[in-house]
Order: C-alpha cells, then sequence, then structure tokens
C-alpha cells in the first residue's frame, strides 16, 4: 500500500478485516506500506498491520512477493505508480478520482487494458458502491421496480473549510489535487448515480466557485481536519487556493432523465453529507449516508390508501454483502465499505474476472469532470460528453 493517512487506515482496517468476516479463495497478506518518511511510516506499519515499511513505492513494484499495489496518494502520484506497477504485473487498486485529468486517466487506461491480457486486474476506489443500501439501490432500479428514470438529484455537502484560516493543505492545490470539491466530491456522486441508475451522463452544464481564495501555507498539515492557522496570528505566509471550493452542475443522462449535483466544502453544519435521490416513473429511492443502513423506497404501484416512503433497513441476510456480518438489525458503518471493497477485488483477482469500477469507468466519470470545468469556463454553456 502507498499512502498511510486517511485512506491508508481505512485500507489497511479493510485489508485486515477481508479474510476474517468473508470466505474467500484468496488471501490477502499486508506485506509493506510506503510513506515518504522513514519514522512515520515505521509507526504507520506498526498501527496499521503492515509487516514492513519503506520509503520508496519503486521499491513495492519491484518485489516478487507483492501481488497488488494499493495506491492511497493524493491524485498528482495516481498516474505515475499506477501504470509503473501495472506495467510490472501487479494487481492495482487505486483511490479515486483516478487521476487529475483526462489525459492521465487515459494513459492508465491504456496501462490497465494492455495488463488485462495478462490477466492483471485494475479497480479504482469508488467505495460508496459498496455501501449494502447503494448496492440495494441499484438492484432495485435494475428489477424496474423504479420504472423509467425521470430525475436524479445528488448532493455531497461538506464544511471543513468554511474558516478563511483553514490551511492550503493538498486538496486545496490543483497540481496535486486536479480539482477541488468538484473531483473530490463531485467524483463520488457521478460514479454512485451511474452505478445505481446504470446509465452515463451525457452533457452537463457546471457553475464553479473559490470563495476563499488565498489560506495559509499547510506547514505538516494535509489532511481534513487541520487546525486553521491560530486567528490573528500575523505573519503566517500565504498561498493562492487554485481549485473550487464548489460546484453544480445539471445533467442529461443517456436514458432520458434529468439530474442535478451539488458538491461543496461550504455547505456549514455538513460533515460529510452524501445524499441522492431517484425519481421513476413507478418508484423512487433515497440513499443518505448519514442514515448509511437505510434506504427510503417508494412503491408507485401500491393502492393509493397504502402508499408513501418506507424505511427499510438494509442488515438483512439478503441485503449485498451482509450475510457475512451480524444478525439482521445490527448495523454497519463507513469502514465496512471498504471491507467489501476489498472483497470484491480479491475475489476478482482469485478468480480471474474484471472487478468494477473499472478504469474505464473511472475515465468516464474523469470525462464528466472535464466537461464540467470546461462548462463552468464558458458561463455554463452546455458541454456534451465525449463518449
Ligand atoms: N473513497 C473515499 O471515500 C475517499 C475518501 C478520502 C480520500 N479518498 C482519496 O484517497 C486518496 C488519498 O486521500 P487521503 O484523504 O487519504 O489523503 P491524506 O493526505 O490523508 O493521505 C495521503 C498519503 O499519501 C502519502 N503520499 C503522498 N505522496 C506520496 C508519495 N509520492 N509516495 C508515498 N506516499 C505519498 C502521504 O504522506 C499520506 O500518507 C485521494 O485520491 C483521495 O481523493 C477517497
Amino acid at each position: 500500500m502507498v499512502g498511510h493517512a486517511f485512506m491508508g487506515a481505512a485500507h489497511s482496517q479493510a485489508w485486515r478485516t477481508v479474510n476474517r468476516v468473508f470466505d474467500l479463495p484468496a488471501r490477502a497478506t499486508m506485506v509493506a506500506v510506503c510513506g515518504r518518511d522513514e519514522a512515520k511510516v515505521t509507526a504507520a506499519a506498526s498501527r496499521l498491520g503492515w509487516a514492513e515499511a519503506v520509503t520508496d513505492w519503486r521499491e513495492l513494484v519491484k518485489r516478487d512477493d507483492i501481488d497488488v499495489i494499493d495506491v492511497c496518494t493524493p491524485g498528482d502520484s495516481h498516474a505515475e505508480i499506477t501504470i509503473a506497477a501495472l506495467e510490472a504485473g501487479k494487481h492495482v487498486l487505486c483511490e479515486k478520482p483516478l487521476a487529475n485529468s483526462v489525459e492521465e486517466a487515459q494513459a492508465m487506461v491504456t496501462a490497465a487494458v494492455t495488463a488485462r491480457g495478462h490477466g492483471v486486474r485494475s479497480m479504482c476506489g469508488f467505495s460508496y458502491r459498496r455501501v449494502p443500501a447503494v448496492a440495494l439501490l441499484r438492484r432495485l432500479v435494475a428489477d424496474g421496480r423504479l420504472g423509467v428514470i425521470r430525475h436524479v438529484r445528488a448532493v455531497y455537502l461538506q464544511d471543513w473549510i468554511t474558516d478563511p484560516e483553514f490551511p492550503l493543505v493538498w486538496r486545496l492545490q490543483r497540481d496535486r489535487a486536479g480539482s477541488g470539491a468538484l473531483g473530490d466530491l463531485g467524483a463520488h456522486l457521478v460514479d454512485l448515480t451511474q452505478f445505481v441508475t446504470g446509465q452515463l451522463i451525457t452533457g452537463v452544464s457546471g457553475s464553479t466557485e473559490t470563495f476563499i481564495t488565498s489560506r495559509p501555507l499547510p506547514g505538516e498539515a494535509s489532511g481534513l481536519s487541520a487546525a486553521p492557522a491560530s486567528a490573528g496570528v500575523s505573519g503566517v505566509p500565504r498561498g493562492a487556493v487554485t481549485v473550487d471550493d464548489a460546484a453544480v452542475f445539471t445533467a442529461r443522462l443517456s436514458g432520458g432523465g434529468l439530474a442535478t449535483y451539488e458538491a461543496t466544502r461550504f455547505a456549514t453544519g455538513r460533515r460529510n453529507g452524501l445524499k441522492v435521490e431517484v425519481n421513476g416513473d413507478r418508484g423512487a429511492a433515497v440513499f443518505d449516508v448519514e442514515r448509511l443502513n437505510e434506504l427510503e423506497f417508494y412503491d408507485a404501484t401500491r393502492p393509493a390508501l397504502e402508499q408513501g416512503f418506507s424505511r427499510i433497513l438494509v442488515t438483512e441476510a439478503e441485503h449485498p454483502y451482509l450475510a457475512a456480518w451480524w444478525p439482521p438489525g445490527h448495523v454497519i458503518g463507513y469502514e465496512h465499505s471498504f471491507t467489501h471493497e476489498m472483497r470484491d477485488f480479491v475475489e476478482a483477482i482469485a478468480t480471474g474476472t474484471d472487478p468494477s469500477p473499472s478504469f474505464e469507468e473511472a475515465l468516464r466519470v474523469q470525462r464528466v469532470l472535464d466537461a464540467v470545468e470546461r462548462s463552468a469556463r464558458d458561463d455554463a454553456t452546455w458541454t456534451g460528453v465525449p463518449a
């Protein structure tokens, strides 16, 4: 695994757990973790359960006792690490968004296609797909329970940078992150809504905004919980914010429906509010990550007397992924989506099948993000997403 902070910890927990919960045809062994600082990566290896710590990812890619590379770094290193790993015959799980640009994502797809020819698998880490309630929503749509999809309404709302003194961490720098709320949060929404509807976004009209254009330089800080520079302390050097703070866009879906999206880090009071509603001509469904074990479902074919949204507690053994966990009603949490991600990835490797989301699917997300940025630069002009 490369990178050992937020996603590094989440993925480690999943790697530690996956074979203890799921009965799989292969076993994951946590061989080595990479970070750039020797003391930090050594401490992380011991805390997270990796046998060894290294300071250069190239060392991992060369080793014969490593079959899988898990990329948990910021977007500016995804392409280089992933392409080198695939060329060395390693299966790759790469965090989202796949890359910082369409060009990089395209190069990663080319490497993945070549590697696939030699039985080497690749997957992008759109983890919300693996929340059981989201997987159930997809199943309901696929089974026709919602009918023809007319509307999708998707928001991903955070508020961790509303303080203008919050430091200029990598997520606020275009050369490191590619884009801001759009690529970080909007990418999840694009993947999730294309996943549950089984449809593609064919065109967009978008607007983006950077509300706070300069911030204190970050020092050691990198994550979402970095401390703001002390209010009133003068002389802390500042730098320019080079990404969007918020993005909104409308979209058309390949099945004829209309969709709206909002991704922001300025939704005061919303810590991690991901919510998606899908309306079809036979029913509707709502997923809200703050109620992760639930799916609201409205069945328009029921008698008028009984109509109304019902709350499905998605904890039955019949629900996706849940047979392996606890008895019905004993709820799961955020980290379980990563265990499910590893489950599907390990199974795909062991059975010689291609996991989803593939790099091609992730490239498709990247093309939507790119179309939103181009539209926003051109006064929200309608912009098609290349097939
Ligand atoms: N699936 C999700 O829900 C989800 C959530 C958060 C982040 N992410 C994605 O995960 C990735 C990492 O985000 P994060 O929040 O974990 O970031 P983070 O800042 O918490 O951690 C990044 C880690 O990468 C390391 N790193 C950076 N460059 C490196 C290099 N060249 N070699 C080795 N290590 C390097 C850093 O030292 C740090 O350990 C991003 O692509 C982000 O978009 C996904």
